[in-house]
């Protein structure tokens, strides 16, 4: 499948994708990275995969997001990872391109929907916390879930501990949840981890 990453910083999602996407048999395979902000770093990481600045400053929400469509459309893409995306969508967007369109989100969801889900992870007392990869749906981290890893919260957490040891889940998550959607199978399919505690990959 035609791949396109939605990125608005760092992009380690992206490049765990791309590198996934690099192996042989991959079902799927990049097509664009495109970003909101010109200077987010994962720009400058793709390794040859085009890469496209749709500029959300200064525009209307439907005149950024017809000109997001439209050069995911001129690229031919069939499926839209989100990998840090920090623009929320509108309700149409979202629904031209449903059923096309995954998201990664660091919690277990549907606990800590939203923003600074580490922090309040620690602040809720919870003992396991993680990473969901879902569809998106107009309601933000609410679509249906893919795939869920979860990482054990520790005595000494801080946020920054528990977020690097989500991320790093995220990074082995989301590359098996795209194979999986890509690939249209319903089959379970085994996430490679060595320290992880729970993972269910499975379509719905
Ligand atoms: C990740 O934690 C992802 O779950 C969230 O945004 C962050 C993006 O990080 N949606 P990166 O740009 O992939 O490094």
């Amino acid at each position: 499948m035609r791949t396109a990453i939605l990125i608005s910083g760092r992009g380690s999602n992206m490049s765990a994708l791309l590198a996934a996407m690099a192996g042989p048999d991959f079902p799927a395979r990049p097509v664009l990275v495109l970003s909101n902000r010109a200077d987010a770093a994962g720009l400058g990481l793709t390794g040859g995969v085009p890469t496209a600045v749709v500029s959300s400053r200064g525009l209307e929400r439907e005149a950024f997001e017809a000109e997001l469509d439209a050069r995911l459309r001129e690229a031919g893409v069939e499926l839209i990872a989100l990998a840090g995306f920090m623009r929320v969508l509108t309700a149409g967007f979202v629904r031209a391109w449903q059923g096309r369109m995954i998201n990664i989100h660091p919690s277990l969801l549907p606990s800590f929907p939203g923003l600074d889900t580490h922090a309040r992870a620690l602040a809720a007392g919870v003992r396991l916390h993680g990473c969901t990869v879902h569809w998106v749906s107009p309601d933000v981290d609410e679509g249906p879930i893919i795939a869920q890893s979860a990482v054990p919260v520790l005595p000494q957490d801080d946020a920054a501990s528990l977020g690097a040891r989500v991320l790093a889940r995220e990074h082995a998550l989301y590359p098996a949840a795209l194979r999986l959607v890509a690939a249209g199978g319903g089959a379970a399919v085994t996430v490679p981890a060595a320290t992880c505690h729970l993972d269910s990959l499975w379509l719905r």
